[in-house]
């Protein structure tokens, strides 16, 4: 008699042939629909590519004040985002050392630590374990052979980049700094570090994280899904630009329609590079998008093979959150940014629903259109490998 595996869902990852997409642009084809849709390549690639080096956590501007804490489902791992109690930055397992409940279910603002619902451990800010009421017996706080010491919460290896929190699960990555310094080189006339977050937006789309971001790397689409953005972001001065890990689309001419009260020009920037956007995906899962006046990061979160959600992040010149005469524009900003990401998700959905066909094999890579999504592509493969 045989068995049947106990579990369906403990399948290996079905072998995936990466050999068309390695091919260069013009000869080379999409991933493979199994990459987008099958539960097991998935789990994997979460650990390989997610958890495999830093990647987008979210943003320092979530957790403005100490005490502030957001957890999050980060690809299948539960974390948690906090400020400390000296303002710093600092991303937990988002598990409790004892019997491993998950301590932090929702966002909260000003703890003064965390306390674990189930038999209430408590741990500090830093992480250190605080208190383990009657872990001995009744009104015995204390056990032989717990070291509170050795059993805090278990911090994970992150970063600081213009506000955005990078995580690097495996804690083996080069440091982040030097990760992202082409990036930073490309974009030394931006003072991020300046601007304060000032909005933000969540959506949610049924389909794989990589479709939308491969959306995210390509002009091709701007006429027909876009027509506003296309009117004042004009395809015919799109071009595209690699500054690995950063790889997306510019423009030459932004001009939305202007406020009446604009936000103030970020530093430094002369007319023309005030002109400019610019749209990189810094691999895996940062979308930026920065502008003669705003910038904004889109932080896609994978929720399983077939759904993603998008939290945008927008930035502006420090003061504008606080200028009541700039929250209009600020509303306005959001709501343009809000209509083209809300404008991608039917497209992108049905990229999702082809991948049920046998039939498709990859797709067309164009050399004009595609060389950033086709980047992109590489680079998971190279990931998986
Ligand atoms: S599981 Fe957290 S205190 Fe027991
Ligand atoms: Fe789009």
């Amino acid at each position: 008699m045989s068995l049947a595996p106990l579990d369906p869902l403990s399948a290996p990852p079905p072998p995936i042939d990466f050999s068309a997409v390695r091919r260069p642009l013009g000869a080379a084809r999409g991933l493979p629909n199994a990459v987008y849709t099958d539960p097991a390549y998935h789990r994997l690639e979460m650990a390989q590519v997610l958890h495999g080096g830093w990647a987008c956590l979210g943003s320092a501007g979530e957790v403005p004040a100490p005490g502030d804490l957001k957890p999050i489902d980060f690809g299948g791992v539960p974390l948690v985002l906090l400020r400390d109690g000296e303002g710093g930055i600092r991303v937990f397992h988002n598990v409790c050392r004892h019997r491993g409940a998950r301590l932090v279910r929702e966002a909260a603002c000003r703890r003064p630590g965390l306390v674990c619902p189930y038999h209430a451990w408590s741990y500090a800010l830093d992480g250190r374990l605080l208190k383990t009421p009657h872990v001995g017996g009744p009104g015995r706080h204390e056990a032989e052979g717990l070291d509170r010491a050795a059993n805090g919460l278990l911090p994970v290896r992150s970063g600081l980049w213009a506000d955005f929190v990078f995580v690097d699960l495996g804690g083996t990555a080069p440091p982040l700094e030097a990760h992202l310094a082409p990036l930073a080189r490309r974009w030394a006339r931006y003072d991020l570090a300046g601007l304060e977050r000032v909005a933000g937006m969540t959506l949610t789309v049924q389909a794989n994280w990589k479709l939308a971001t491969e959306n995210f790397l390509e002009s091709y689409h701007l006429p027909i899904v876009h027509p506003a953005l296309n009117g004042y972001s004009p395809l015919d001065e799109h071009y595209y630009f690699e500054a690995w890990p950063a790889v997306g689309a510019g423009v030459t001419g932004y001009a939305p329609p202007p406020a009446a009260r604009p936000l103030p020009r970020l530093a430094g920037l002369d007319e023309p590079a005030a002109a400019v956007g610019e749209y990189p995906v810094v691999f895996p899962n940062l979308w930026l998008g920065v502008q003669g006046d705003h910038f904004f990061g889109v932080v896609v979160h994978p929720e399983g093979p077939t759904a993603s959600r998008e939290t945008l992040h927008l930035y502006a010149a420090a003061g504008a959150a606080v200028d009541p005469e700039l929250a209009p524009t600020i509303a306005e900003t959001l709501a343009r940014w809000r209509q083209v990401f809300e404008e991608d998700i039917g497209p992108v959905e049905a990229m999702q629903a082809g991948r049920a066909s046998p039939a498709f094999d990859g797709g067309l890579l164009t050399r004009f259109h595609d060389p950033a999504s086709h980047r992109f592509m590489q680079a998971i493969a190279e990931r998986m490998a």
